[in-house]
């Protein structure tokens, strides 16, 4: 439908147009062209489902056009997108025509967009300031919008949304869906025939389900959710969809009449009692229930904003993908009283959240030398708003991130931010490239010492060699200080800089010698920063031997193995005394760490530095009340994953458990085929047969376990 030059133009115009405030006087072709740039992301969102810009860029694209409609109505034409609700209509099933026409929501994105939207409705039903408006809050679901109709009773037409007015009949895809009853008593209430709103979507547990089968199968991965669902409800053969496992939730009471066409929606004085209902017959709804319920009825609009706000927290802790809450005024009489738009109901309003994806341009890229001399690519990005925080940089990670995703320079990226989780680039946008666009070229050489790159076999990164190369030095020591490792609080990445420039650092053995009468010397230091370093410096010197492990920056030593290390030693020499078995013989350390490990110990520059920082006092001991706790290697049951079903007799299951794990064992929860041994008690369930049927599980009784722990 759209050429690539074509595509890439209307992208750039999208940008241009978002940048640009309206000119005073805007002429018929520049009308145009944010029409163009409409209708392309809407056939992107809608026909392909694969955007290239956010909702939120899309949604401010469409509030110019609005804007500039309504402030010049001559440049309004008939086939401006804010004169329909835009279509996901196919041409793949019949069409069918909906009972009532579904709107759009009207969106806001900030909780100054609410608190208008309390006002406008107030001004409207000329309400004063102490009429406090109740309002119905639910999430907003990112799935495939459906109406269902129930005629006698029973389920007789599922479609997509469309145009709005029309839709595609997908009544035999819907039918696989086992949160929507095939039949439903609304003959009960008198009602002859119902249509129901809602949204089909998948669970993101199940989607990473369904992903890993198709990767398992070589077939494409779906790119979300959300277009996991859409495209099930879409596909030819039920089979599919059905194998989909789509959920869904209704949310809306559209139509239900009587055998004499009375309307039964005025049986019912709010929303919330609609939904009430509708639960009642059978239908998964948002719940009342829980710490943060899914549904709230709001007694003003003030608790709309805290309740929106509470969802925004927790939106990554849902099963579900969400993309905004809905507010709706929950008297169906006001709800009637204020009406609709051509576009959407005046009575309900989509609170958006912050956007998780964007598209940029990737500027360059800088190649970072980290403590253990590994090259990371780091791609320098135009600054774009993602999930509320500006983002300029994000980590390429490796050479074959970049390969495999086919990375350019100057490409335009969709990036993702989910929760706390760092930004990441999810793909480039290859139908927005002109042909200028540059591969990214890896350094043969340390962009700081210059020494030649070398990459390990198994391993994907490239790595400076030199341990004397001023960035490693430099990256070891802020490693060393940072919160998991010595905890040295005042002693930051930029001071650590600074006194590696004056020459006051070379090795981590000079942290602790630092000359604090130079430091309170120091610009921007004074005697008592200087104090205050000294002291969490002096601090840093007793922490327990695991964290001065792990804060020697060795390469693949994390927390976890530096605990393990540490429970098997009294003072830290003895590690150099160790030969790689000894290493491997610790359940969890592999061969790549024991190697490393035992490299770090028999460098002799290493082990002088360390004799110096114990010279300086640093601790080098264990003490048993630091001491984590040890897994015991000599253990009956060491390397072996344990589950206990059933109810014992002879012990708790939390003293079982703690026997398992003294005779070396590992705890696990569930049967699968990483589980060694099940033990059983009386009435075991389904894990019994579980574990039978695997055929690997070694099943014991409880005198059975006890007689092999010993006890
Ligand atoms: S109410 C007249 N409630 O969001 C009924 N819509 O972007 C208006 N959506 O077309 C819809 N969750 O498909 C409503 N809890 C919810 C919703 C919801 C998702 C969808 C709906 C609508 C779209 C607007």
């Amino acid at each position: 439908m759209y050429s690539k030059d074509e595509q890439r133009q209307l992208f750039n115009l999208t940008k241009e147009l978002l940048e640009a405030p309206l000119p005073d006087k805007p002429d018929a072709d520049f009308a145009a062209s944010l029409r163009n740039t409409i209708n392309y992301h809407e056939w992107r969102y809608y026909v392909l489902n694969d955007p290239v810009i956010s909702d939120y860029e899309y949604d401010m694209l469409y509030k110019k056009l609005q804007e500039l409609e309504a402030a010049f109505p001559e440049l309004k034409t008939p086939d401006s997108p804010t004169q329909r609700v835009s279509s996901d209509l196919t041409e793949d099933f019949p069409t069918v025509e909906h009972l009532t026409p579904m709107l759009s929501l009207d969106n806001s994105y900030n909780e100054a967009d609410l608190v208008d939207f309390d006002q406008r409705i107030r001004n409207y039903l000329d309400l004063d300031e102490s009429f406090h408006i109740e309002y119905c809050v639910e999430p907003k679901f990112d799935g495939g919008t459906i109406a269902l109709v129930y005629e006698d009773d029973v389920l007789v037409r599922g479609a997509t949304r469309g145009d709005g007015v029309k839709g595609d009949d997908i009544t035999p895809n819907i039918k696989t869906i086992r949160t929507i009853p095939l039949k439903a008593a609304f003959s009960e209430k008198g009602i002859e025939v119902a249509e129901i709103r809602g949204e089909a979507l998948i669970r993101k547990d199940v989607f990473e389900e369904l992903n890993k089968a198709r990767e398992k199968d070589d077939l494409p991965l779906f790119a979300n959710p959300r277009n996991a669902a859409t495209g099930g409800l879409r596909t030819k053969d039920p089979q599919e969809t059905a194998q989909r496992k789509i959920d869904a939730f209704v949310y809306h009471l559209g139509y239900a009449v009587d055998r004499q066409g009375n309307n039964h929606l005025t049986d019912f004085q709010t929303h919330d009692a609609t939904i009430d209902y509708l639960g009642q017959l059978g239908f998964k709804v948002p719940a009342h229930n829980g710490d943060l319920p899914e549904r709230k009825v709001c007694k003003n609009i003030e608790e709309v904003v805290a309740f929106c706000q509470a969802w925004q927290e927790n939106r990554d802790n849902y099963p579900y993908e969400i993309d905004g809450m809905v507010v709706k005024v929950n008297s169906l009489e006001l709800q009637q009283r204020v009406g609709f738009t051509a576009h959407h109901p005046r009575w309900a309003i989509a609170f958006k959240f912050k956007a998780k994806q964007a598209t940029t341009k990737l500027l360059k890229v800088e190649f970072q030398v980290g403590k253990t001399g590994v090259i990371t690519p780091v791609a320098k990005l135009e600054p774009v708003q993602l999930a509320g925080v500006t983002i300029s940089s994000v980590s390429l990670h490796n050479e074959d991130f970049i390969r495999n995703k086919d990375i350019r320079l100057g490409d335009t990226v969709l990036v993702e931010r989910a929760g706390d989780v760092i930004p990441y680039i999810v793909k480039p946008m290859e139908e927005l490239r002109d042909g200028s666009e540059q591969p990214i070229v890896f350094p043969t050489h340390c962009p700081v010492c210059q020494s030649e790159l070398v990459r390990l076999e198994d391993e994907a990164a490239w790595r400076c060699e030199n341990p004397e190369c001023p960035a490693q030095i430099v990256q070891r020591m802020i490693h060393h200080v940072s919160k998991n490792a010595m905890d040295i609080e005042g002693l930051g990445e930029s001071t650590i800089e600074r006194f590696y420039e004056l020459g006051w650092l070379h090795t981590i053995a000079d942290i602790y010698r630092l000359d604090y009468d130079k430091i309170a010397a120091l610009e921007g230091f004074g005697p008592k920063s200087a104090e205050n370093l000294r002291r969490s410096i002096e601090a840093a010197k007793k922490r327990p031997l695991h964290r001065l492990l792990h804060s020697l920056s060795i390469h693949h030593l994390g927390i976890k193995a530096s605990k393990l290390l540490a429970a098997e030693i009294n003072y830290l020499f003895e590690l150099a005394e160790w030969d790689e078995e000894r290493f491997t013989r610790i359940k969890d350390i592999g061969p790549a760490l024991a190697h490393s490990v035992m490299r770090f110990f028999h460098n002799e520059k290493n082990i002088k530095i360390l004799r110096e920082m114990e010279a300086l006092g640093v601790n080098m001991h264990q003490t048993e009340e630091d001491r984590p706790k040890a897994v015991n290697t000599e253990g009956p049951l060491f390397g072996k994953t344990i589950l206990f079903t059933g109810s014992l007799s002879r012990m708790s299951r939390k003293e079982a458990q703690a026997k398992a794990e003294a005779a070396g064992a590992k705890n696990i929860s569930a049967v699968s085929k990483n589980l060694d041994i099940l033990v059983v008690g009386e009435s075991p369930g389904s894990k019994l047969k579980k574990a039978q049927a695997l055929g690997t599980v070694q099943i014991l009784t409880e005198d059975e376990f006890l007689e092999l722990v010993g006890g």
